[in-house]
């Protein structure tokens, strides 16, 4: 497990580990510096109690007396340092030879020590003086001295050295508290003010940081001025949000009831012109009866529009629900009611089965008939139409088509397909309002997704769109 430590543990940590090893380092050159000076200090004091004895020793071996001399060794039992002293003659034969009480237990790798070539051993000092007497060599005399002593104090030294590393330890503890109150603790104070603004989004949440004159007064200030510009950038939006939502009411409004108001006039008209028509049936010219014909079709395209125009304006009006529905069975009923009402079309018709999606099914459904209704209508100079419902995944992302082999469209005016009485063909050769993609571009902004097509002239059109996985 990932040990998580914050910014202010961070910012201890830092200063212990920089605080405790410079102190390490200082503790290691000291035991150094003590260790090789009190080796030398006794390597000096074994030198010259060598040479004093050596001198004492020379009578006894020149008068072959081994008494004197092991009584002379012996007398090295006042410096309990001394583990060993031998002395051998030139011939290889040891003279007298002292091990001291301590050094007993192990004399034979004192002898070793005596006779190795190095002076400094890991725990003990080796010496070897001459002994002669009046310019004649007669013996070497070893001298090995114990540095437990040096041992014993450095444990102490040690001992010291790791009490201070934690005395240090507790000081910097308390030390470094104190600097966090002073240092971080205003960092720690603008991060939770950041944390709580970002997600309460509450952009005037104000932290309480004393003016320091330093780097964090600096980002403090800087945030809190960049908070006042997101603070008035959102009040300048919101009040341009509030306009465009009351503009976009007021034009619903307005076309809601000009759609509406309009139907009644419009029926007065195409009903008036109607009864003209039974009545002055004999009596009306072919001509003037053709115009009367003229101005009941145009009523009825007008109808239409006004119709398509309250259709668009309701979908504004509607609470948008959630529900699962199953897209393919909805195509295909769509599908199966276009195929009842032209018989005489050979569309074939092919789609993914078992579709669902989270949409409200009445909108969903609106959407769905005005797009398999166009894929119906510009296919229909095609002698065998063919139209597809499909899905492709893209980044783990459903995108569904509908997809046909009609008169296509120009690319080139693909922007202008979503919009209201933007029509690229003309009404002769497909008769049309025009607001329907508008209609269907807004059922789906309103569920959360995306609708666009792709085409080109002659060779069909291809309508993708996309809805939330979920919309609660
Ligand atoms: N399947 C399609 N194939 C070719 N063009 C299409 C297709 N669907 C829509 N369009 C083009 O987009 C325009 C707008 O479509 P729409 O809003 O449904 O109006 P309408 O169908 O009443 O003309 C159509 O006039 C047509 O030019
Ligand atoms: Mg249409």
């Amino acid at each position: 497990m990932a040990l998580k430590l914050t910014f202010a543990g961070k910012f201890k940590f830092l200063i212990w580990i920089t605080t405790v090893s410079g102190i390490s380092v200082c503790c290691l050159a000291f035991l150094i510096f003590a260790f090789f000076s009190m080796r030398a200090q006794t390597y000096e004091e074994k030198v010259s109690i060598g040479e004093i004895i050596a001198d004492n020793l020379s009578a006894a071996v020149a008068f072959d007396d081994a008494a004197s001399a092991l009584k002379i060794l012996k007398s090295m039992k006042a410096d309990s340092e001394i583990a060993l002293a031998s002395l051998k003659l030139v011939s290889g034969e040891t003279f007298a030879d002292y091990v001291s009480e301590q050094g007993a237990s192990e004399a034979v790798k004192l002898r070793s020590i005596a006779l190795s070539d190095n002076i400094f051993h890991p725990n003990h000092i080796s010496l070897k003086n001459k002994v002669s007497f009046e310019g004649k060599t007669l013996g070497t005399l070893y001298i090995v001295s114990s540095l437990d002593p040096i041992w014993n104090i450095l444990r102490q030294y040690i001992l010291v050295c790791i009490l201070c590393l934690f005395i240090s330890s507790v000081v910097l503890h308390f030390l470094s508290s104190l600097m966090l109150k002073k240092l971080i603790q205003p960092i720690i104070v603008l991060a939770r003010a950041a944390s709580d603004i970002s997600t309460s989004k509450d952009y005037s949440i104000r932290a309480e940081i004393e003016n320091t004159d330093d780097e964090i007064s600096l980002l403090k200030n800087c945030f809190f001025e960049m908070l006042d510009q997101i603070q008035k950038e959102i009040a300048i939006r919101k009040k341009t949000e509030d306009e465009i939502k009351h503009a976009k009411e007021l034009a619903e409004t307005f076309s809601y009831s000009v759609s509406h108001d309009l139907r009644a006039p419009l029926r007065a008209i195409e009903g008036y012109t109607n009864v003209i028509l039974e009545d002055f049936q004999d009596k009306l010219e072919p001509e003037l009866r053709e115009n009367f014909n003229r101005i009941i079709a145009g009523c009825g395209r007008m109808n239409s529009l006004i119709e398509a125009l309250l259709s668009l304006s309701r979908i504004e009006r509607t609470q948008v629900k959630s529900e699962e529905v199953n897209i393919s069975a909805m195509i295909k009923e769509i599908d199966s009611g276009l195929r009842w009402i032209y018989p005489d079309r050979k569309v074939e018709f092919s789609f993914v089965a078992n579709a669902k999606v989270k949409a409200d099914p009445q909108l969903l459904k609106v959407a769905l008939e005005n797009l398999i209704g166009n894929s119906w209508k510009y296919s229909s100079k095609v002698e065998i139409a063919k139209i597809e419902f499909g899905i492709n995944c893209v980044d783990n992302k459903k995108i569904f088509f509908i997809k046909d082999n009609g008169a296509g469209f120009d690319m080139a005016y693909s922007n202008k397909l979503f919009g209201a009485f933007q029509r690229l063909h003309s009404p002769r050769e497909f008769e049309g309002t025009g607001i329907g993609l508008a209609t269907v571009n807004r059922i789906f902004e309103r569920h959360g997704g995306k609708i666009w097509a792709e085409g080109a002239i002659g060779k069909g059109a291809t309508f993708y769109f996309t809805l939330p996985e979920s919309m609660d």
